[in-house]
């Protein structure tokens, strides 16, 4: 799996998709840049998005606010307050975890050691049983499994209570029962916000501290009151919205999995209070069915529901997609009830409140929140897409199987040779078809070798213009997945192209 993984990486690269950002000055961690491939292709996803979301729901509309923000914002979404992960540095190794994943760590060490004992056990009874060894192997085993997790457990509370001082002695104590560093030279736990802060003014004295936005939904919850006055919209409707989001994330692995600069699209949809429980049902539907739309494969997909809840949520479900590296999160659903607005509410002094005519009264909202991370939602079609395929020739063809209608480029045209007047008229199917849609011309190499070359850029179409083209206005049109060719008139490449790539 891990392999895949890192096939992912270097073809995201090869082929013009993702490359780390500032790559000649050795890049700079978890922050990425999208090549021309890549960009369009985030277009391609931000574009599905939005008309499924905005332009297809008569009661949602779409905005775009600033990445800056009044600092009280912040105060009031809780995230000044809530939004720290708890950090532990190693002094010897000078390595600096967070303390969450340390303990991630080490269960999966004690989990590796008590299976190895298991297995060790279970060949050596294997010729000559001993009841009276079995006994004593079985009750050691035993014991150190229990020693683990009653501090595994003990762990887990202290981290949620955020009682530091506690957290720091139990990885001492799994430390002795397990080493993961070799070391037991750790400093004290501390909190470390998420935030990125920076300063907005000239002066120093007179500047003022601000953070870059670590979700857009607040951009959101400020502007409510605005959006449904000037929109006159009615409860239930929504407010949507796509633009970037930082985080100084602390394990910053995983390719563009978890990155500190990415981007978000998300939706906040108002209702009454009281109904948010079916509305909740509704959106974790209606974002399945999306995803599913897509035709990546019903059985890659999971609801995750969360026992634990953020600070502002009163249920939540993350859609899960199986990546490389196994299930995780790719979108979240939350019920956030009036938390935000209610908090807007009390640090701005202003009323954020809805009129409900057909209740004659006044209430702020509650929220249900859909929120997926388009970078995460790339990485999600990218991984996907790539397979390697037997051909039944015996050879091997790399395939980057993008959904059509997601595709940068959605066809390639490409003139068997350079001359008799067969670029000609390659170019006039070019200049008629780029109206429409993104297509490329590729005219060096032999045609198979083409072919290969835009299945692993992801081409959905090859047309292929050649000495029967000059006698009929006929070409090949050939399909990336079935490999199947077939030929049309030039005329009738447009229609045959949009069925396939259309939103
Ligand atoms: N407004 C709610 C919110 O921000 P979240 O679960 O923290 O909730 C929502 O984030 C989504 O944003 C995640 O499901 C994920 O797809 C994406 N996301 C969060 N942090 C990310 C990161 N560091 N890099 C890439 N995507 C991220």
């Amino acid at each position: 799996q891990e392999d895949i993984f890192k096939k992912v990486i270097s073809h995201a690269k090869e082929y013009g998709y993702v490359v780390q950002s500032s790559e000649i000055y050795d890049g700079l961690s978890a922050v990425y840049d999208y090549l021309q491939n890549g960009a369009e292709l985030k277009k391609n996803i931000r574009e599905y998005w939005w008309q499924a979301m905005v332009q297809l729901h008569e009661n949602i509309v779409g905005i775009d606010a600033a990445i800056f923000m009044h600092p009280t914002t912040w105060k009031a979404s809780g995230h000044v307050d809530a939004f720290n992960d708890p950090l532990i540095d190693n002094k010897d190794s000078k390595k600096r975890y967070r303390a969450d994943v340390l303990v991630e760590e080490h269960v999966a060490k004690i989990e590796a050691k008590i299976e190895k004992e298991v297995s060790k056990a279970a060949k050596r009874f294997g010729d000559a049983f001993d009841e009276a060894q079995f006994r004593a192997t079985n009750a050691r085993v035993m014991e150190y499994q229990e020693k683990a997790d009653t501090i595994i457990k003990r762990l887990a509370r202290s981290l949620e209570k955020e009682d530091l001082e506690d957290v720091k002695n139990l990885i001492l104590e799994l430390d002795i029962v397990c080493p993961v560093s070799g070391s037991k030279n750790w400093t004290d736990v501390k909190q470390f916000n998420l935030m990125f802060g920076t300063k907005l003014g000239a002066t120093a004295e007179s500047a003022m501290d601000l953070y870059l936005r670590p979700e857009t939904a607040q951009g959101i919850f400020v502007n409510f009151l605005n959006v449904q006055k000037s929109g006159r919209m009615k409860i239930p409707f929504g407010i949507a919205q796509i633009g970037k989001a930082f985080r100084n994330e602390i394990v910053a692995r995983q390719f563009i999995f978890r990155m500190r600069e990415f981007e978000q699209m998300e939706m906040q949809f108002f209702i009454r209070p009281g109904t948010q429980k079916e509305w909740y049902e509704t959106w974790k539907q209606t974002r399945m069915k999306w995803h599913l739309s897509l035709g990546m494969g019903a059985e890659n997909y999971r609801f995750h529901d969360h026992e634990k809840l953020a600070h502002y949520a009163d249920a939540a479900a993350d859609i899960e997609f199986r990546f490389p590296f196994g299930f995780k999160e790719l979108e979240g659903i939350h019920s956030r009830t009036d938390f935000d607005l209610g908090s807007h509410e009390k640090y701005s002094g202003k009323k954020l409140q809805y009129f409900d005519p057909e209740l004659e009264e006044s209430y702020v909202p509650y929220v249900i929140e859909t929120s997926i991370g388009l970078d995460r939602m790339f990485l999600a079609i990218l991984s996907h897409s790539l397979v390697d395929e037997e051909l039944e020739n015996g050879s091997t063809r790399t395939v980057l199987k993008i959904p059509a209608v997601l595709a940068p480029t959605k066809a390639a045209v490409l003139p068997l040779v350079k001359k008799d007047g067969l670029p000609e008229i390659a170019q006039e199917i070019m200049d008629e078809l780029r109206l429409d849609f993104n297509v490329s011309y590729d005219d060096k190499d032999a045609v198979g070798r083409r072919y290969r070359r835009q299945d692993a850029a992801g081409t959905p179409f090859c047309i292929t213009v050649d000495h029967q083209t000059l006698e009929d206005r006929t070409v090949t049109l050939r399909h990336r997945d079935t490999m199947e060719q077939r030929r049309l008139p030039i005329e009738e490449l447009h229609g045959a192209i949009d069925r396939e790539v259309g939103m």
